[in-house]
């Protein structure tokens, strides 16, 4: 079972990503996403905060839920 980070504990939504930035705001442009999909069967973005390869999911919401007893997941086009 992974351990919950500082930020986690204190309840922070985003634990590490660009936290040198006052907010972070990720545009995906409709015509990357299908230029990706011409590639890919599916492309799926992080909701959790938590993925490696931000903004793209990388898995890491599975651990996280495990952990925190929470539900997120990726938002995902096909
Ligand atoms: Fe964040 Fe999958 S890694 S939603």
């Amino acid at each position: 079972i992974r351990r919950l980070s500082t930020a986690e504990k204190a309840g922070l939504c985003n634990p590490g990503i660009m936290k040198d930035q006052p907010k972070v705001a990720t545009m995906a442009k409709v015509k990357d996403v299908e230029d990706l999909l011409k590639e890919k069967p599916a492309v799926a973005y992080c909701r959790c905060w938590r993925s490696k390869t931000f903004p793209f999911c990388d898995g890491s919401h599975a651990k996280f839920n495990e952990a925190s007893g929470d539900n997120t997941g990726p938002l995902v086009f096909k």
